[in-house]
């Protein structure tokens, strides 16, 4: 499977379009718009979503050839996925090589078996929190960026340590998901009411941005280094909302409250969640959108 390229599938689809129009129209066959196996209108594809959002006037869009790719560009042209229209969910996600640019939410998951392997242990982590050995790690890339920005906010006098980086598919599963499932269960609520509470704050297993090792829950001195929706209030907090996009990170559920999870992301606003994507893209974002920007908003893929 080739990686997707937006701007390449929609030349290939227009043209395949024409043919399969001129065959149908030489053969007398009337078409009748929707998916011929189940009759079912399609499901957006990435390419099309993406392709309905360019805007020329957005500073992130590319239209001229020669021009050199934009962060934008580069982030779409990483994503190799297809969407299943059974279930209008992306299949076969894949990472490429040293792309640290995937998008991972509802939507796109994981394979159960992904896990990165140019992982290291981050010098900054909470202890006896998660999984020594394992969620104590992040890929390189998001591992020495995280150190560097947590080395600069000691200069301004802020101390921030990580508490979990990557978290494999059984972890997530495990240790959050369905302990969380039976918690809710287990205050009484019914089994849809507890799977519906569990999916506002945690990702089910092969949705979770952890398991990319490119995502890291961070705690602050203020608060002892706890998991707290009062972080973003709080000096270590600020820090981190102003300054990640510095380092290539983004504060990922920007679109939900504390109470109502975005409509977006599907998740309530976690102030501790950052996801490393590159200074260019994260600035990028960060400019657009003064922090408040989602990843989906800005790849265009909103499915
Ligand atoms: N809390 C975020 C959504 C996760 O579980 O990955
Ligand atoms: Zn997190």
């Amino acid at each position: 499977m080739a990686r997707y390229n937006p701007r390449k599938k929609n030349i290939l689809g227009y043209a395949g379009l024409v043919v399969i129009l001129s065959m149908a129209l030489s053969a007398g066959i009337g078409i009748a718009f929707g998916n011929s196996e189940t009759g079912k209108t399609p499901v957006p594809t990435p390419s099309n979503t993406a392709n309905n959002t360019a805007d020329p006037s957005d500073p992130n869009t590319n239209t001229d050839p020669n021009k050199e790719p934009t962060a934008r560009d580069k982030a779409l042209s990483g994503q190799d996925f297809t969407i299943d229209p059974a279930t209008g969910m992306a299949k076969e996600i894949k990472v490429v090589d040293d792309n640290y640019m995937i998008l991972v939410n509802r939507t796109h998951p994981l394979a159960q078996t992904y896990k990165p392997d140019d992982m290291v242990t981050v010098k900054y982590v909470v202890s006896g929190v998660g999984k020594k050995g394992e969620t104590d790690q992040l890929r390189k890339v998001a591992a020495e960026a995280f150190e560097q920005m947590v080395e600069a906010a000691a200069e301004d006098g802020i101390n921030i340590k990580m508490r979990t980086g990557f978290r494999s598919y059984e972890y997530q599963r495990d240790r959050l998901y369905d302990v969380e499932v039976k918690n809710n269960k287990g205050k009484g609520m019914s089994e849809e009411k507890a799977i519906a509470e569990a999916d506002k704050a945690t990702a089910r297993p092969g949705h979770s941005e952890h398991q990319t090792g490119l995502a890291l829950d961070v705690g602050g001195e203020s608060e002892k280094y706890a998991l707290s929706y009062s972080f973003g209030e709080t000096k270590e907090g600020k820090w981190v909302a102003e300054h990640c996009h510095e380092y290539g990170f983004i504060i990922r559920y920007v679109d939900g409250t504390k109470k109502e999870p975005g409509k977006l992301t599907g998740y309530v606003f976690e102030p501790w969640h950052i996801r490393y994507l590159g200074v260019e893209a994260a600035t990028e974002m960060y400019q657009q959108g003064g922090g408040k920007l989602t990843y989906e908003e800005y790849l265009g893929i909103l499915d």
